[in-house]
């Protein structure tokens, strides 16, 4: 595992983009996983910078990481949807850069039949050819995606229960967005599984400030556990990169 300590959140951020646009230099029509969150907007902010000098999406394919269920997306109608990880998604990179429509997967908060299409969610990444590069984020409890404590390391796309910290640590930013009430939180979400993100043949997880300092330390330095997601980084088959700032790496010995 290659751990990467920057300066603050822009340098990490400009450190990972640097990461995902060789990639897509070197392999032009690159399958992506993309994350969510706070911490990622730095870094898609810097790809889309590097796309105005040039870099070039038209061959790549996206997989995101997961989206919140009951709330949703209209692909053909992108600019009226809600709080969903889709609009996040569109709006701090995809409508900035020239990725086809068609090439774009992004969980169906709204689908009336999940298992179904969770099922197709990982035949689609299959018939892509698998995960390239995959980009996570980490939450305070360690999960990847929405793989919430205990999580199987082979569990696939499905719809899962988020606990209330997560509830608690996403509402900042639908309230800062829409002003909805916390018990309109959503509570359910489709994620990808460990078992899908451990296929990816490459990961890049990024993780800034200080209160992400103390589950950083868990997962790259303390046991392997399902209790602690993010911890499967340390037993993965291929290439993992982490960039972190100053204070998210403050507690690793
Ligand atoms: C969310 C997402 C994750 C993300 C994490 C951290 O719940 N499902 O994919 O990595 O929380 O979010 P943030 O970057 O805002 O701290």
């Amino acid at each position: 595992m290659d751990i990467i300590v920057k300066e603050s959140y822009e340098e990490m951020s400009k450190c990972a983009a640097d990461i995902i646009a060789n990639f897509i230099k070197s392999k032009p029509s690159c399958v992506l996983g993309l994350a969510t969150g706070s911490t990622p907007i730095g870094t898609y902010r810097e790809l889309i910078k590097m796309h105005r000098e040039g870099l070039d999406f038209s061959q790549v394919k996206t997989f995101n990481l997961d989206e919140y269920f009951g709330i949703g997306i209209d692909l053909s109608k992108p600019y009226e949807m809600d709080q969903s990880y889709a609009r996040f998604i569109y709006e701090e990179l995809l409508k900035h850069v020239n990725i086809k429509k068609e090439n774009i997967y992004i969980p169906d908060g709204l689908t009336k039949e999940p298992e179904k299409f969770c099922q197709w969610y990982e035949d689609m990444i299959k018939k892509a050819g698998g995960i390239d590069l995959q980009l996570l984020g980490i939450g305070r409890d360690g999960h990847l995606a929405f793989n919430e404590p205990g999580s199987s390391f082979s569990s696939r796309t499905r719809v899962v229960p988020l606990t209330e910290q997560t509830v608690d640590d996403n509402y900042e930013s639908f309230y800062r967005k829409a002003n909805i009430k916390k018990e309109d939180m959503p509570h359910f979400a489709i994620t990808m599984g460990m078992g899908t993100i451990l296929e990816a043949k490459q990961l890049l997880m990024i993780a800034s400030g200080k209160k992400k300092a103390k589950v950083v330390a868990k997962a790259l330095q303390g046991p392997v556990t399902t209790r602690i997601a993010a911890s499967a980084l340390q037993i993965f088959n291929g290439k993992v990169t982490v960039v972190l700032d100053k204070e998210a790496a403050s507690e690793l010995s």
